[in-house]
C-alpha cells in the first residue's frame, strides 16, 4: 500500500513509526510530517488545513490509503472528500467527527442512548446558564461546545466563577465562536484514563488504555496543556472495568451514531472519569491521543496499515484479534519549550537525540522540530519531543525515559519529572 498521512506532531511520528514497521505498508507520505517523521516518511509541504491540496494529492499519487492523525481536518470535511473520490480513508466524516467539534452534540448523544455521562445542559443564553449554575451549585464545569484545542475547559469552584466563566465564552470575548454556544456539567471526582478502541462505522476492535498528565508542572499543578506525558496501559484497569467501557460506552456510542445517520470510522478516544470503580464518560475525541499515542504504538504488534485499511473498508469484523499488546508498559516524557504552554521561542538547536535513542527500549518521537542546515534539528512548536520508553516495570520505562531525557541537549526545552506518578505510588502503597 501507497499511505498517506496527515499531520505534524508525536502523534503523527508515532503512527509513521509504527506504519512504517508494517508489512502492508510499502510507501509513506506523511503532510506536512517534521524532522523526526522524514526518517519513515517522505514529507510533503502541505499543510493539514489544505484540505484540496491533500485530496489532489492523494488522487495524483494514486494513494491507497490516508491516515488523518488530527481532528481539525476531520471537522473540516477532509475524510468526506477523500470518499467522494474513492479514497480510502481512516478518520470520521464530517458528521461523525461532531463527537468531537461540538460537546453538545456529543452529550446529547451519549444521553439519548443511555451512555454514563455527567448531568448537563447546553446554553446560547447567559440568563438560562447563570440559572442552572445556581441550581446545580459548584464545583461545576464549564465548557466550550467546539474545538479550543483544548483549553475550552474551566472547571469552577465557585458559582461567581462559573458564571464568569459562561459570560466571557457565550461573548465570544474568550474562544470566539467556539464558544458562543456553551456546555455546562456537574463536576466528577475520580481518576481519570484514556480509552482507545477502532471503529469502521459498525463493528468495533478496541485497543488499549493510557493515563496522560495534562498540567504543565510536576503533581498535576499550574495551566493545562495538550498533555505532559502518558503511559500504558492505565494503573486502574482491569479485565473487569474494560469490558464495562467497551460495553456501556464505547460499543454503544458506535451504534448510537450508526442510527442517527453518521456512522463513525476512524479511532474512537474517550476520556473517561472512573468514579467509585465506575466508568462515566467526560468526552469523545475522533483520533489517537498525543502523547498516548506514542505509549500505544510502542506496545502495539500487528500490521497497522493492514488494520487502518479494514477500519476504511468496514471491515474490522475479520481482524478480530489480529492486534497484540507487549504486557510490558511504555512510557511518554514530552519536552517542551520553556514557557509553554504560553509564549515560547521557536527555532532552538537540539542535539544529542541519537544518544537517547541508544538506550535500550527507547524512542525518542518528534513533535515540533524541523530540519535546520547541516542535519541540524530545531525546534519548531510548543511541545517538541516525546521521549518514550518500554521497561519491564512502570518504573524501570520511567527510569529510561528520564536517562534519555537527560541525554538530549537542547538547554531551551524542559519536561515534567513524575510522568506515572499515580501509577508508582499506587504500586508503592500496595507494597
Ligand atoms: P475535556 O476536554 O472535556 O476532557 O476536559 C478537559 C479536562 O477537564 C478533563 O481531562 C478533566 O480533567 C477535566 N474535566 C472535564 N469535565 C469534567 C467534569 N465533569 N468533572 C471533572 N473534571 C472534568
Ligand atoms: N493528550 C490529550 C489529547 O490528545 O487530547
Amino acid at each position: 500500500m501507497k499511505i498517506l498521512l496527515v499531520g505534524s506532531g508525536g502523534r503523527e511520528h508515532a503512527l509513521a513509526w509504527r506504519l512504517k514497521k508494517s508489512q502492508s505498508c510499502q510507501k509513506l507520505y506523511c503532510a506536512p510530517g517534521n524532522a523526526g517523521i522524514a526518517e519513515q516518511a517522505e514529507c510533503v509541504d502541505i499543510q493539514v488545513s489544505e484540505i484540496d491540496k491533500i485530496v489532489e494529492f492523494a488522487r495524483d499519487k494514486i494513494i491507497d490509503l490516508v491516515v488523518v492523525g488530527p481532528e481539525n481536518p476531520l471537522v473540516d470535511g477532509l475524510a468526506d472528500k477523500l470518499r467522494a473520490e474513492n479514497i480510502p480513508v481512516f478518520g470520521p466524516s464530517k458528521a461523525a467527527a461532531q463527537l468531537e467539534g461540538s460537546k453538545g452534540f456529543m452529550k446529547d448523544l451519549v444521553k439519548k442512548y443511555n451512555i454514563p455521562t455527567a448531568a448537563y445542559g447546553r446554553f446560547t443564553d447567559l440568563e438560562e446558564a447563570k440559572a442552572f449554575i445556581h441550581v446545580t451549585g459548584a464545583p461545576i464545569v464549564v465548557k466550550t461546545d467546539g474545538l479550543a484545542a483544548g483549553k475550552g475547559v474551566i472547571i469552577c469552584n465557585t458559582k461567581q466563577q462559573a458564571e464568569a466563566a459562561a459570560e466571557e465564552m457565550l461573548s465570544g470575548a474568550a474562544f470566539g465562536d467556539a464558544g458562543t454556544e456553551i456546555v455546562i456539567e456537574e463536576f466528577l471526582e475520580g481518576e481519570e484514563l484514556s480509552y482507545f478502541a477502532l471503529a469502521d462505522g459498525k463493528t468495533i476492535l478496541p485497543l488499549t488504555s493510557a493515563q496522560d498528565h495534562k498540567r504543565v508542572g510536576d503533581g498535576d499543578t499550574g495551566p493545562n496543556t495538550g498533555g505532559m506525558g502518558a503511559y500504558s496501559p492505565a494503573h486502574i484497569m482491569t479485565e473487569e472495568l474494560e469490558q464495562e467501557i467497551l460495553d456501556k460506552i464505547i460499543q454503544p456510542t458506535i451504534d448510537g451514531m450508526k442510527a442517527e445517520g453518521c456512522p463513525f470510522t476512524g479511532v474512537l478516544f474517550a476520556g473517561i472519569m472512573v468514579c467509585k470503580g465506575k466508568p462515566i464518560l467526560l468526552e469523545h475525541n475522533v483520533r489517537f491521543g498525543d502523547p498516548e499515542c506514542q505509549t500505544l504504538m510502542m506496545r502495539m504488534d500487528c500490521d497497522l496499515a493492514h488494520i487502518l485499511m479494514m477500519a476504511a473498508q468496514g471491515k474490522l469484523k475479520d481482524v478480530q484479534g489480529h492486534v497484540n499488546w507487549s504486557d510490558d508498559p511504555a512510557l511518554c516524557v514530552v519536552m517542551a519549550a520553556k514557557g509553554y504552554p504560553g509564549d515560547y521561542e521557536k527555532n532552538t538547536l537540539i542535539q544529542d537525540i541519537d544518544k537517547a535513542n541508544e538506550i535500550e527500549g527507547v524512542y525518542v518521537f518528534h513533535a515540533g522540530t524541523k530540519a535546520g542546515e547541516d542535519g541540524k534539528i530545531l525546534s519548531n512548536g510548543g511541545r517538541v519531543l516525546g521521549v518514550t520508553a518500554m521497561g519491564e516495570s512502570i518504573a524501570q520505562a520511567q527510569e529510561r525515559a528520564y536517562k534519555a531525557v537527560d541525554l538530549i541537549n537542547w538547554p531551551e526545552g524542559f519536561c515534567r519529572r513524575d510522568i506515572a506518578w499515580r501509577a508508582l505510588k499506587a504500586k508503592d502503597e500496595a507494597a
